[in-house]
C-alpha cells in the first residue's frame, strides 16, 4: 500500500511511522509511506501558506492555492479516484471497521490541516472522506494520521508476522482481548492462571472466551450489546449457559 501524506510537518510523520512495525513494513515494501510538504507549493518567497481568516476570528487559514498545487502533483503518480482523507474532528470516527475497509485500497492520500484549518473551497474540491479519531482537538491532522497509518498497516497481508497476528485481539468479534501472562509463572506472590499451564487448548479456548467476555462487559457495555447477538448465534447451548447471564440468553435482547 502506498500512503501519501499532504503536510506541514513531514518530519513528525515520518518520525512516528519509521519504527516498530510500520518501519518493518516500509523495509519490507508492504507499505510505502510518501509524505509531501504542502511548504513546497508556495509562491510565497518565505514559504507562507497561510492567511488571516476571511470574517475575522484567531488563528490563520492554510490557503487553497498550495493545498491544491501539492494534490495534483501527487495526483500526477496515483491516476484519478485516489482516495482523499483529510483528518479532522469533523470526520466520521475512525474504528475498526473503518481500517479494515480502507486496507484494501492500493493507494490513499491523506491530508493534515493545521492552525485553524484549510481553505473550505480546496476541501470542496479534493476531499472524498474526512476522518476523525477521537472527539477532541489536536495541534494539527499529523497524529491522527498516524493513527490510521499505523492502525491499517497491520492489517495488510504479511505486515505482522505470525507471532504477532491480528486474529484475537481486541474488536475482533466485539470483545476485547482476555489477559495475557508470561514467565515467570508466579510474579510478587501472583500465580499465572492454572489453566493456561494445563496444556488443555480446547479448556484454554474456552478460559480465553470467558475472560474476554467479561471483560467487554463490564469495560464496555456498549460494545458488549453489539457482540451479544454474534455470541448467541455462535456458543453452544452449554457455552451459553456458562458464559451468559439469564438475562442476556433471553431472545429479547437479541
Ligand atoms: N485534527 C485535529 N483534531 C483531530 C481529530 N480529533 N481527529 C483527526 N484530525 C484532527
Amino acid at each position: 500500500m502506498r500512503v501519501y501524506v499532504m503536510t506541514l510537518f513531514p518530519e513528525m510523520v515520518e518520525s512516528t511511522l519509521h519504527n516498530s512495525i510500520t518501519g518493518r513494513a516500509m523495509d519490507d515494501g508492504r507499505l510505502e509511506l510518501c509524505c509531501v510538504n504542502i511548504r513546497d507549493f508556495s509562491k510565497d518567497k518565505n514559504g507562507r501558506v497561510d492567511d488571516y481568516p476571511f470574517g475575522g476570528g484567531a488563528g490563520m487559514v492554510i490557503e487553497a492555492d498550495p493545498v491544491y498545487d501539492c494534490y495534483r502533483y501527487i495526483l500526477d503518480k496515483t491516476g484519478p479516484d485516489c482516495p482523499v482523507i483529510a483528518l479532522s474532528p469533523k470526520g466520521q470516527t475512525f474504528s475498526q471497521t473503518k481500517a479494515k475497509e480502507l486496507s484494501t485500497e492500493d493507494q490513499m492520500i491523506l491530508l493534515c490541516g493545521h492552525y485553524e484549518g484549510i481553505d473550505q473551497r480546496v476541501l470542496d474540491r479534493i476531499v472524498t472522506d474526512y476522518i476523525s479519531i477521537g472527539d477532541y482537538v489536536l495541534t494539527g491532522g499529523e497524529l491522527a494520521a498516524c493513527v490510521l497509518v499505523d492502525c491499517i498497516s497491520r492489517l495488510i497481508p504479511g505486515v505482522l508476522g505470525n507471532q504477532e497476528s491480528a486474529g484475537s485481539e481486541s474488536f475482533e468479534n466485539d470483545l476485547l482481548e482476555y489477559p495475557q501472562y508470561t514467565r515467570p509463572q508466579e510474579w510478587n506472590g501472583e500465580r499465572v492462571p492454572e489453566i493456561l499451564l494445563s496444556g488443555n487448548h480446547r479448556l484454554i479456548e474456552e478460559w480465553r472466551l470467558e475472560k474476554s467476555i467479561e471483560r467487554t462487559r463490564n469495560l464496555r457495555p456498549d460494545m458488549f450489546r453489539r457482540a451479544l447477538p454474534g455470541l448467541k448465534r455462535s456458543l453452544s447451548n452449554r457455552l451459553k449457559r456458562k458464559l451468559l447471564k439469564p438475562e442476556e440468553n433471553c431472545d429479547k435482547l437479541s
